[in-house]
């Protein structure tokens, strides 16, 4: 097999891309790609700051190393979820990145910083911990980009992450959530930033041999908290179609963007207010973040014992 690019022998073979890449033609690619979403998207220009969540993981350790390459202003931002030693374990990985590169990482520890940890919550409000991790995320995303005067909230989600995300919506028909899966998010609120995904057209697969390829050392373990989880599943089936049918991802999430995003986007709900509490954005009077503080507290005070 030839590079597609230079026809020396190739190391990886895309099938979705009808095409195969040595390592410096396939580095190349990888870049150039995620330049052209992020243009072709008009997420951000290079006068502006961004603030890249980085987990630890290989999706957003190798954004953050392509934002950096491609000479963007981009701070880290982790969050310790206090998720035991796997959180240890990815936190130790996004700073020894940003050691090693140069780059400014932003921590905000949710134990230790007054916040609520994913564990406690999970078990206190008895949901599920990626709901309560989900909502904690996206607060703490929120407050570090407006605290921190940041432009545009760069995430890691990828191909993989955004076609599952789509099957799950669609198999329910959540409208309000096909509203609002886009790779570029606008703000709605004055408390907001602007959310990009600039991986959302490439795949987990590619990713992996990206930082492979650029030795970037991250977090190999899925979260503890994931085995089971219905995202799995799907894209597990959508790993199954893709291998029967190659670039079926990339046609499903970008088919979907072109051609019916518009018309759930354009029914979406009223712009959310300011939270009565914090002045986050809220689409009641509480915002996501103080009704799950409000839950963990109603929950975990003992009420009184009815009179005998
Ligand atoms: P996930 O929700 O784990 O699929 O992660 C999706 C994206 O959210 C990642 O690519 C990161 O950009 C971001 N992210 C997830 N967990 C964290 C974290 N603990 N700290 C900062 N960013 C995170
Ligand atoms: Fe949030 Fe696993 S990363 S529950
Ligand atoms: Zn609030």
């Amino acid at each position: 097999m030839k590079c597609t690019r230079c026809r020396a022998p190739a190391e990886v073979q895309l099938r979705a891309h009808n095409a195969a890449f040595c390592r410096p033609c396939f580095v190349f690619f990888f870049q150039r790609q995620v330049e052209r979403a992020i243009e072709s998207e008009r997420m951000f220009g290079r006068g502006e700051r961004l603030l890249v969540a980085v987990s630890g993981g290989k999706d957003s350790l190798a954004l953050w190393d392509v934002l950096a390459e491609l000479g963007y202003d981009a701070t880290g931002l982790y969050v310790g979820l206090g998720i035991g030693s796997y959180s240890a374990l990815s936190h130790q990985k996004a700073a020894a990145f940003a050691e090693r590169r140069g780059l400014p990482l932003r921590t905000v520890d949710l134990e230790n910083e007054g916040g609520l940890a994913v564990p406690a919550v999970a078990q206190v409000t008895r949901r599920v911990p990626c709901s309560a991790c989900g909502t904690m995320k996206r607060h703490w995303f929120d407050a570090a980009a407006i605290d921190g005067r940041f432009d545009v909230l760069v995430t890691g989600h990828n191909l993989d992450d955004e076609a599952a995300r789509l099957m799950g919506n669609v198999l329910r028909w959540q409208k309000d959530h096909l509203a609002r899966q886009r790779p570029v998010l606008v703000p709605t609120h004055p408390r907001f930033v602007r959310k990009v995904k600039p991986l959302f057209l490439t795949s987990e697969y590619e990713t992996a041999v990206y930082a492979f390829m650029r030795g970037i050392d991250y977090i190999v373990d899925e979260c503890p908290n994931a085995a089971g989880a219905t995202q799995l599943v799907y894209k597990d089936a959508l790993n199954r179609i893709e291998a029967a049918s190659p670039g079926t991802k990339l046609a499903f999430v970008k088919e979907f963007l072109r051609a019916a995003q518009p018309a759930f986007a354009a029914a979406d709900r009223d712009p959310p207010r300011d939270c009565e509490r914090c002045g986050m954005p809220a689409y009641g009077s509480l915002c996501a973040y103080c009704r799950l503080v409000d839950e963990m507290q109603r929950r975990a005070t003992p009420r009184a014992s009815a009179p005998a």
